[in-house]
């Protein structure tokens, strides 16, 4: 019985130290997983969030300053007297020097700008947003001017003369300094002023919908969230906890709300009636003449090819006959079908990005015949879609940047990460990527924006690192939006941060705000045709820059 008992307790004890050293060797401990690269579940969930920024050391020393890269000036209030605030009837601007009978073609108009508000009073403080520009509607011209705010009420705007012929300044206040302090205060001590839908899904077709957010709190419940992380980028999303489907159910996603954010006064400040209004005129037509003893009708600097790393120059570039000049390199135009096809030929181009950036797959789509979109049977506001011309081997892909995306109902299995998305391309000269986003961001604080750019810098240069020659083109946000939810005042915002997000990569960039900002067009968050052609011509320049 004994040695039974013995042998019972040896071997007992031999299978448990045998299962131990499998149990170590094969199920390790689940904090000390090292997973090869490859496809990682996207989501995690968790019921409280404790995260710190992750990439924030690999910022750029600017983007981490954000005190200093979204300086603007300061700006007190109207003290409750809407009067007080910048009027656009009552302000002024004069030429600096004294009017000339022409102009030289390659000079620079000076103008100065009186802010006044509604009694006529002159303003003692900046902070207004103007935008300046001089059109030249013969020459279907255009340029965006200068403004800088001299922080007393003076603004000085710079317009270079860079066509010869009639050109007319055109100022528009696009927000009173009042009204940019509203945007300036929500936009920092709000998290948030739009929520999201969740919609959850379990295993018998029961369904639960919860608002959704960038952060734990915006999401409108004091209970627990389930928080979704992804696990290349480190980026969070959180849904309230559905009552009593589990957090890993979440199947889809779609805009929710625009949340009350604003007062009376606020609303008064941001109406229709003193936004985006243009100043009575202040100067004369003017006249541009070609430089002495030159016969030219442009005054283009020299400029080489375009390529990725380019400076850019202030103004990017200007219209002229309706089509864009770029000052930094010499951009080609692609007018028709077969050159545009010529450009793309065995490429496959991976747009990521919001609706804006949408437009240029749909114009290429729209404007080659060959080119065939695939159906693939999805949310076409969110994507993926995909075009292809077979003869030349030219793939034309998009999809939407994942959250926080104003979108109707999507599936959450194709919000892809932007980092995620990048990490999943092998690169090379046949390669493009396009990124373009901005618009989905004005409705939360910096830091949000800031946390993404910092993942997608990380996965830019990663790529540029496995195949340096990959193209890597930023469209930066357009102009268009006029509300609380996004302005332009907080799109000049996130142009700052997406420019210091890749300064010193090897990338293009295409400023589709100052394209948006030169001709006489009606302003929308979507602009027409013949801007989107050219902001596509230019895309395409880099691709093909001879
Ligand atoms: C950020 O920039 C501001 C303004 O230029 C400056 O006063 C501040 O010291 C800077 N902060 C850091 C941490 O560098
Ligand atoms: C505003 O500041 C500029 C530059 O410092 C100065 O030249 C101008 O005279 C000032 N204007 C007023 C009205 O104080
Ligand atoms: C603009 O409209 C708001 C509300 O619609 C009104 O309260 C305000 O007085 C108007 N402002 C001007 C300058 O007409």
């Amino acid at each position: 019985m004994w040695q039974i008992n013995g042998y019972k307790i040896l071997a007992v004890v031999l299978v448990f130290l045998v299962w131990m050293l499998c149990f170590r060797m094969y199920w390790p401990d689940s904090t000390t997983i090292h997973r090869p690269p490859g496809p990682h579940p996207v989501f995690r969930h968790a019921s409280k969030s404790t995260e710190s920024p992750p990439f924030w050391d690999s910022l750029p020393q600017e983007l981490t300053n954000l005190t200093s890269l979204l300086y603007w000036p300061p700006t007190p209030g109207d003290g409750g007297d809407l009067l007080a605030s910048t009027s656009p009837q009552t302000s002024t601007y004069h030429l600096r020097g004294p009017a000339q009978a022409t102009y030289e073609l390659g000079g620079l108009l000076e103008v100065i700008l009186v802010a006044r508000d509604h009694w006529g009073r002159p303003k003692s403080h900046g902070g207004d947003l103007f935008q300046a520009r001089l059109l030249g509607p013969e020459s279907k011209a255009g340029v965006p001017g200068d403004v800088q705010d001299l922080e007393n009420g003076t603004y000085l705007v710079s317009i270079p003369l860079l066509w010869v012929g009639k050109a007319q300044v055109q100022m528009r206040l696009i927000h009173s300094s009042e009204a940019v302090g509203v945007l300036r205060r929500i936009w920092r001590e709000k998290r948030a002023t739009v929520d999201f839908r969740g919609y959850f899904q379990g295993m018998k077709g029961a369904k639960e919908t919860v608002v959704c957010n960038v952060d734990p709190h915006s999401t409108g419940v004091k209970g627990p969230t389930c928080q979704y992380r992804d696990v290349v980028s480190g980026e969070l999303w959180f849904c309230a906890q559905p009552p009593t489907l589990p957090c890993n159910s979440l199947v889809g996603h779609s805009a929710g709300s625009y949340l009350k954010v604003t007062t009376r006064h606020d609303e008064a400040l941001l109406a229709w009636n003193v936004t985006d209004k243009l100043l009575p005129q202040g100067i004369p037509p003017i006249l541009v003449s070609p430089a002495a003893h030159w016969n030219i009708v442009l005054a283009l600097p020299p400029r080489p090819p375009c390529h990725p790393g380019l400076k850019s120059p202030k103004p990017s570039g200007f219209y002229y006959q309706n089509t864009w000049h770029s000052l930094s390199c010499s951009g080609r135009t692609f007018p028709t079908a077969d050159s545009i096809l010529g450009c793309l030929a065995g490429r496959v181009v991976h747009m990521i990005g919001d609706s804006t950036l949408r437009q240029w797959w749909e114009y290429l789509r729209d404007t080659v015949p060959s080119m065939k979109s695939v159906d693939l049977h999805v949310t076409y506001q969110a994507g993926p879609l995909m075009a292809v011309e077979t003869t030349r081997g030219i793939v034309l892909h998009w999809r939407a940047h994942s959250w926080p995306l104003r979108t109707a109902r999507t599936s959450v299995a194709s919000l892809h990460s932007v980092a995620r998305e990048l990490g999943g391309l092998a690169g090379g000269p046949y390669t493009v990527v396009v990124l373009g986003l901005g618009a989905h961001f004005t409705t939360f604080p910096p830091s949000i924006f800031v946390r993404r750019l910092a993942g997608i810098r990380a996965a830019v240069m990663a790529l540029l690192a496995r195949e340096p020659s990959t193209l890597v083109v930023i469209k930066l946000a357009n102009t268009g939006y006029k509300s609380v939810y996004g302005s332009d005042w907080l799109t000049l915002q996130v142009n700052r941060l997406l420019r210091a997000a890749f300064a010193g990569l090897r990338v293009a960039f295409v400023d589709a705000w100052d394209m948006t900002s030169s001709l006489a067009l009606p302003d929308s968050i979507h602009p027409g045709r013949l801007i989107v052609q050219n902001e596509v011509a230019l895309f395409l320049s880099f691709i093909c820059p001879t």
